[in-house]
């Protein structure tokens, strides 16, 4: 089964029309190698202007939305929204809205749900925490985030699963490629066994977590490991090493 690589760049709470300039220069003169799918994940505010700048090759999507169209939820964005400004991908379940916002399983579970029932494809995050992982209990964790996703869908194809080690998150600390093989693997098992092997043979599942030019290559090696969530890196020009980690 070969899935297309996927690469994503998360900008996270960054950037101003000048500095999202520098980075459209830079996606546009690449070269991206065309295997790879590439989406960049903007502030809100930014979506429609990084839209209309980008190539359409380069896929723009939301860091988060809301589980309803519309309504009194102040701050908040639906996915209706996000394709309304032309967009059509959402990040969803990201460790810093699950632990710096508090979101819950539960929540995520259903963002996914009405993000799909909206036609937006959906990044959906998962990842342990170190002292889970110290506890050893980094499978149950990542069984439980992705079961959550599974008992509110019924159609993967438009689900791109990330797995994000938050000790790995922002801290320099790069899964080794055995370690995060070992849980790709594992979490791809759980699926078969879990949803059906039909999905468990389709879905992709990104790794993020200190991805940088310099360990990108290895990871992608990985047979598991079928793209990137690249926050830090993805704001520089070395982005472009990791879309073309697969050449
Ligand atoms: O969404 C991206 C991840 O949080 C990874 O961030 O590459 O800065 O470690 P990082």
């Amino acid at each position: 089964m070969s899935r297309k690589f996927i690469v994503g760049g998360n900008w996270k709470m960054n950037g101003s029309k000048s500095q999202i300039g520098e980075i459209i220069e830079f996606l546009k003169k690449g070269p991206l190698n065309a295997e790879t799918e590439v989406v960049v994940g903007v502030p809100a505010i930014y979506l429609e202007h990084a839209r209309s700048n980008l190539p359409e090759t380069i896929k723009v999507a939301a860091q988060n939305c809301y589980k309803v169209p519309k309504g009194a939820f102040t701050g908040e964005i639906s996915p209706a929204m996000i394709a309304d400004v032309g967009c059509d991908w959402v990040i969803l379940g990201h460790s810093e809205r699950r632990h710096v916002f508090g979101e819950s399983d539960e929540l995520i579970g259903d963002k996914v749900k009405h993000a799909l029932e909206s036609g937006l494809n959906v990044i959906a995050c998962i990842g342990e925490k170190l002292e889970e992982r110290e506890a050893g209990k980094t499978e149950e964790v990542v069984y439980r985030q992705t079961k959550a996703v599974a008992d509110k869908i019924n159609d993967w194809s438009k689900v791109v699963l990330a797995y994000e080690p938050v000790w790995a998150i922002g801290t320099g600390k790069t899964a080794t490629p055995a370690q995060a093989q070992e849980v790709h693997q594992s979490l791809r098992k759980w699926i078969a066994e879990n949803i059906s092997a039909d999905v468990a043979a389709k879905v992709r599942i990104q790794y993020g977590g200190s991805v940088t030019a310099s360990n990108c290559k290895e990871l992608a090696s990985q047979g598991d490991i079928d793209g990137f969530l690249v926050g830090g890196a993805s704001l520089k020009p070395e982005f472009v090493n990791i879309v073309n980690a697969k050449c």
